[in-house]
């Protein structure tokens, strides 16, 4: 009778670990705590100075949107910062563009093969059943500002450190996650010319000015508690209605993803890999010293250091 009894208990055992355990490798990145219906994620990634958005993040992030997608019912919001406060994300690991470059991660997205693991990661943001808030304290360059920009909601600090950027042109890419198409709904067509041509940082105050985002906060404390109470008021609502109103506004401010697959995404892959995008992908980890802690990083956008990438 035991032994059955305990044969029962190791399938259990079993299958419930088969269920639960993480799709992709953990490295530990992000730190989630859960009260009252809201997740809050605090993204430190260990492995780089900068919180680079590289492969540990990216398989951090798919386990945790597998998670959310699953309808946990607990969570109604969401809440992303980040550990580093100089930097909430400062864009890609350009190191993933070299050849030879390796990674535990697949290279498409195993729910959609015309989807790279990276753009799938932020457009499968754009669709959890929970709502998404983004609070930032650091620099947003990059995927970093495409992962903000999909997110639901944007609230910042006046902090100077806080930057904001879609700085791709300036290496002869393009936005690969659709980060210019999210920005010409959100602050308009030739605001997101102006940002997105000339890779240029716009700071906390005119980024709420022109709708990059929701708010900016003159303090940490006073940006953390209106989220905070935010999120709050929103985990009081049945998930059914946070579901179809996010289908709603998604379906009426989200760019097509075939338009985002063609061109953004595979527009992207091309030009990182033509004489001037690999050159200059040279270039940039050169300056950044390996995307180090460096003056590139830190000031990038900020003045007349991209005339010295340009070949
Ligand atoms: C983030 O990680 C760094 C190490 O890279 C550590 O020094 C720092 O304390 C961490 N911050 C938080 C808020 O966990
Ligand atoms: C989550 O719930 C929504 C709405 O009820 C549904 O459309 C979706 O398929 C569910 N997702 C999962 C993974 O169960
Ligand atoms: C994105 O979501 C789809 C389901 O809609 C899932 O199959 C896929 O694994 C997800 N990919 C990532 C990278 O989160
Ligand atoms: C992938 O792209 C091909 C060709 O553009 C298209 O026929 C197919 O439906 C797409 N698949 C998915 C899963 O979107
Ligand atoms: C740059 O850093 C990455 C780890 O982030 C490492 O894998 C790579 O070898 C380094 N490249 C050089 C040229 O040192």
């Amino acid at each position: 009778m035991f032994s059955r009894l305990c044969h029962l208990c190791t399938i259990v055992l079993l299958s419930l670990s088969a269920v639960i355990a993480a799709r992709y490798p953990s490295f530990g990145t992000i730190q989630t705590t859960k009260s009252a219906g809201v997740l809050n994620a605090v993204i430190n990634n260990t492995f780089s100075p900068i919180n680079l958005f590289d492969q540990h993040v990216m398989a951090d992030l798919g386990n945790l949107i597998e998670e959310l997608q699953a309808n946990d019912t607990d969570v109604r919001v969401v809440v992303f910062s980040s550990g580093n406060k100089d930097f909430f994300f400062p864009h890609i690991d350009s190191n993933s563009l070299l050849p030879g470059y390796e990674s535990p991660l697949p290279k498409f997205d195993p729910g959609n093969p015309n989807l790279s693991f990276p753009v799938a990661l932020v457009w499968n943001i754009t669709q959890l059943p929970q709502a998404t808030i983004a609070v930032i304290e650091g620099r947003v360059r990059g995927i970093g500002n495409e992962f903000i920009m999909s997110c639901d909601m944007r609230f910042a600090s006046k902090s100077p450190s806080v930057e904001f950027a879609q700085i791709e042109t300036s290496l002869g890419r393009t936005t690969g996650a659709g980060g210019a198409m999210y920005l010409a709904h959100e602050i308009g067509r030739g605001r997101t010319f102006e940002y997105v041509l000339s890779s240029k940082n716009a700071d906390a105050v005119t980024a709420a000015q022109i709708g990059w985002i929701n708010q900016a906060f003159d303090t940490s404390t006073e940006l953390h508690d209106y989220v905070q109470k935010l999120a709050a008021r929103i985990a009081l609502f049945p998930a059914q209605g946070i579901i179809a109103t996010k289908k709603g506004i998604n379906a009426v401010s989200r760019p097509p993803i075939d338009v985002l697959i063609q061109l953004a995404q595979n527009a992207y892959a091309e030009l990182t890999q033509t004489p001037i995008g690999r050159d200059l992908t040279n270039k940039w980890l050169r300056v950044t010293n390996n995307q180090s802690l460096s003056a590139v990083e830190l000031n990038y956008g900020d003045g007349e250091d991209i005339i010295e990438l340009l070949p």
